[in-house]
């Protein structure tokens, strides 16, 4: 069958559906692959780079839709485009089903079958088709080089013979998939990084990317089903109001990327924040296409308020980053192709069992299929958990009491064994050979206490480069170099090798290891 992306109409898209590279993956999954000519050029890729990747390059976009049995595409259809639809055509794309009833109708009259690329549910088997978090990573990267850009200070803190500058503090409201970017992003580039969410687990991700999370002394959770959160309650919302009101004076630029799924963005930053931030401050509303979490936003639009604080809604960040967008997006969408072709045999088959391809399709053969039923991975999970009957701080007290005491025993049982054996081995052997025995047992009993405890993934690098056994070897070999027996010295000698590759070599992964966490 034939695949196509056709070039993006939405005025200002620079994306494209389909790269040069992803175009070589589908046609190993048996796909012929087209192209509307100039379709790529926002993005970096032309004709040529199509034609080199096997692509046929067609002329225009009626051809396309004509020639196409699926299209590829970022933006959802259009009316123009729907016109141009086939019965039996498949498509692809970003659809918003929720928020689109009117497109899903249209579409369902030209008996096409969709997949909405927003309908991919967060699961962890589908993270390489999942484009929402794709974007939403660029998006975050961008809105702190759109705010860099705009805000007149350094990001970092420097001292200078010219004088002292502080770092900048930036305040991320939301820590999904964009915000922990744009806390990454800012990190990196030296700010002071705060971060507040209402999904309490966050909170770790936040820390370890070196930001502080704002802790709110409110007993709730704000976790909703699949990575997202459910809505906070009117008690919450004032509470975390009356903290930002408490930051706002001191930032110097806001991040906003607050979002619950299939409603409108939280109004969270209202013109009476915006009224307590300094001349200069800068926010970036990333939820602009939703409403925006602040009161101020223009979607689409930088504004700049009368105390020079300047509001940033643009909502389209990713096309602002086409190249990278497209081959995170076309990724997105060849990895779908391939849960769609099991057979690598050019025909894709919609299975609706499966929970990913269940989720995304919202028509099939013209049948409105949205919304999708829940995923069975969370049934399953939840199953799970009523299963699990928790316990109580008592009950595992107990438990803790109950394992200490059967550890005891068995030592206990094991010493006198032990014991029993010494004895019986040293009525019978030679009191030099018990000697030796004796120290040889208990050295085990030292190393085997040592190495316990310490995690598998730190084996190879610390017992290497802390080894007492290669150090032990070693010295013993040097004791025995002296020796007339050549026999004895050649051992010693190999001994001495293998016991200092030991050492040497766990120096290195140990320098490796670090060189993994140490940034360039
Ligand atoms: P996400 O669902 O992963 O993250 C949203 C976060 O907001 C969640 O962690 C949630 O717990 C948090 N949140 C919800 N209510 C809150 C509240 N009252 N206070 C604090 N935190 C709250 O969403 P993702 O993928 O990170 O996207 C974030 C936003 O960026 C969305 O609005 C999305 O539409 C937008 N976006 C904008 C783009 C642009 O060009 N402007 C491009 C891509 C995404």
């Amino acid at each position: 069958m034939k695949i196509g992306s056709p070039k993006e109409i939405f005025k200002g898209e620079n994306r494209i559906a389909m790269t040069p590279e992803s175009a070589k993956h589908l046609q190993k999954l048996g796909y012929e692959c087209v192209v509307q000519s100039g379709a790529g050029d926002n993005s970096n890729f032309s004709d040529k780079d199509y034609k080199d990747a096997g692509v046929k390059v067609l002329k225009n976009a009626d051809q396309l839709w004509k020639e196409s049995d699926i299209i590829l595409k970022v933006r959802g259809p259009e009316k123009s485009e729907i016109s141009k639809m086939k019965s039996g055509q498949q498509i692809i794309s970003f659809i918003w089903p929720g928020q689109n009833k009117l497109l899903l109708e249209s579409l369902k009259k030209k008996k096409v079958t969709v997949q909405a690329m927003d309908m991919i549910p967060r699961i962890s088997r589908a993270q390489k088709m999942d484009a929402l978090s794709s974007m939403a990573n660029i998006a975050g990267y961008r809105a702190v080089i759109e705010a860099g850009n705009q805000f007149g200070r350094f990001f970092t803190g420097q001292i200078t013979a010219a004088g002292k500058v502080p770092p900048a503090k930036i305040l991320v409201i939301g820590a999904g998939v964009a915000g922990l970017a744009a806390i990454g992003t800012a990190k990196s580039m030296g700010a002071i990084v705060r971060s507040f969410d209402v999904r309490p687990e966050v909170a770790e991700q936040i820390e370890s990317m070196g930001a502080e999370f704002l802790m709110l002394d409110f007993d709730t959770d704000g976790s909703g089903e699949g990575g997202y959160a459910k809505p906070a309650s009117k008690e919450f919302i004032k509470k975390e109001m009356e903290l930002f009101r408490s930051q706002a004076p001191e930032l110097d630029i806001v991040i906003t990327t607050a979002l619950i799924p299939g409603m409108p963005a939280p109004k969270l930053w209202p013109k009476e924040m915006v009224d307590l931030m300094k001349p200069g401050s800068v926010i970036v509303d990333l939820a602009a296409e939703q409403g925006g979490n602040c009161d101020l936003t223009v979607p689409n639009k930088m504004i700049e308020t009368k105390n020079k604080v300047k509001i940033i809604g643009y909502t389209d960040l990713p096309s602002r980053m086409a190249t990278q967008a497209s081959t995170l997006y076309s990724t997105n969408t060849r990895h779908l192709m391939d849960d769609l072709t099991p057979k690598k045999d050019g025909i894709p088959l919609i299975n609706m069992e499966d929970d990913v391809i269940r989720g995304a399709t919202v028509i099939h053969n013209g049948e409105i299929t949205f919304p999708p039923p829940k995923p069975k991975v969370a049934a399953i999970a939840k199953h799970i958990n009523q299963n699990i009957k928790e316990k109580t701080p008592e009950e595992l007290a107990q438990d803790q009491i109950n394992a200490e005491k059967k550890a005891g025993k068995i030592q206990v049982s094991s010493l006198i064994i032990g014991a029993c054996l010494m004895w019986l081995i040293g009525m019978y052997a030679p009191s030099e050979f018990m000697q030796h025995f004796i120290v040889f047992i208990l050295s085990c009993f030292v190393g085997f206490q040592v190495i316990w405890n310490v995690s598998h993934a730190l084996h190879t690098p610390l017992m290497a480069i802390t080894n007492a056994i290669s150090g032990i070897i070693i010295l013993g070999a040097l004791l025995q170099m002296e020796t007339t027996n050549n026999i004895v010295s050649i051992l010693a000698l190999i001994s001495i090798f293998i016991a200092t590759i030991n050492i040497v070599g766990g120096f290195m992964v140990t320098k490796r290891m670090l060189a993994m966490f140490q940034r360039s």
